[in-house]
């Protein structure tokens, strides 16, 4: 059948996956698979924070320029992400800053320089850069970052202002989780973008990763939220989706995942704003849920033996 970059093609959208690196060296099926089915690749773990500055103001971008020279030879494009979390921070920094050996105006011309560096470095070869990632709580309050306590809210228009000047072609994306539809925190993005845009720092995109749970429901709204950030102005994508389900699996979890996958698809696929549409991982045996969510996994599109289940079907039916 057609892969699913190809069918995706026809409807304008990207269709993407994040790319282990280890994988991708030591696995020719995994390889084989992200480079036919998918025509955008995400960095699951590679152009983090703590992996491509690893010393103070010493960079490696050994493995992130391989996966993009990997992308270029696929005829992929490549999303960034991500400039600035509060997870997979390097200890130098994390230390510093609870030693109090850096303080909040240095810790500020850290971040500045480390945005200017990465976005410089990877100029012209993304799309789209996940500028800020989870900065706010499920209730729509401000997260508790290090970043909050040390910089105040402020951090956020500076990460955009400074991510903009090093380069001004790249789309520049909010990402966040249980974001899909109309709730507390996908409106503080709303309030923040619209806020943003008043003050003349210009946001692109807004990212849902759309990590779901079959035992959670599948979000309601999705198409309302889509539409009021498309009219705001700002792109929307899926940029992290799966949707896992309680141990062991079945012919029923299967196909309740397989519409909850199709379910955010069909949204985007609604939706012109909707640009990319990007899978975390696509083989189970590779999968972070289960390192991660006790007692769920079975996540992805393929299984450990790399056989397409229901969701795959799904999606390809539905480009
Ligand atoms: C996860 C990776 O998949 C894991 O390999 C890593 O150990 C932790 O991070 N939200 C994000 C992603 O934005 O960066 C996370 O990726 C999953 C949740």
């Amino acid at each position: 059948g057609m892969p699913l970059r190809a069918a995706a093609e026809r409807a304008h959208l990207k269709f993407g996956t994040a790319v282990n690196t280890t994988a991708l060296a030591e696995d020719a099926d995994y390889r084989r698979i992200t480079g036919r089915e998918f025509s955008s690749v995400t960095a699951e773990n590679v152009m983090k924070w703590e992996v491509v500055e690893p010393q103070r103001g010493v960079y490696d971008w050994t493995a992130a320029d391989q996966l993009i020279d990997f992308a270029r030879a696929h005829g992929q494009s490549v999303r960034g992400h991500t400039l600035l979390w509060h997870n997979q921070l390097p200890a130098w920094l994390t230390q510093g800053v609870a030693d109090g050996t850096i303080d909040s105006a240095e810790l500020r011309e850290i971040l500045h320089d480390h945005i200017k560096t990465v976005v410089t470095h990877f100029k012209g070869k993304l799309y789209q850069w996940d500028v800020v990632n989870e900065v706010f709580n499920d209730d729509g309050t401000y997260r508790d970052s290090l970043w909050l306590q040390k910089l105040g809210p402020g951090y956020i228009a500076d990460a955009f202002r400074w991510a903009r000047e090093a380069d001004p072609k790249v789309k520049l994306f909010f990402n966040d989780y249980n974001v899909e539809g109309v709730n507390a925190k996908s409106t503080a993005y709303y309030e923040l973008a619209k806020q943003l845009k008043a003050q003349g720092v210009r946001v692109d995109g807004f990212g849902i990763q759309g990590h779901l749970s079959t035992q959670y429901g599948f979000p309601g709204d999705v198409g309302a939220n889509l539409k009021r950030f498309a009219d705001l102005g700002l792109q929307t994508a899926f940029t992290e989706v799966d949707v896992r389900i309680p141990l062991p699996a079945d012919a029923t979890k299967l196909a309740t995942q397989a519409d909850y996958y199709r379910g955010l698809l069909s949204a985007c696929l609604g939706s012109t704003s909707c640009t990319s549409f990007t899978v975390w991982g696509f083989a189970d045996q590779y999968s972070w849920v289960p390192d991660v969510f006790d007692g769920e996994g079975a996540a992805c599109l393929y299984d450990e033996s790399y056989r397409r289940k229901p969701a795959y079907e799904a999606l390809r039916q539905e480009l």
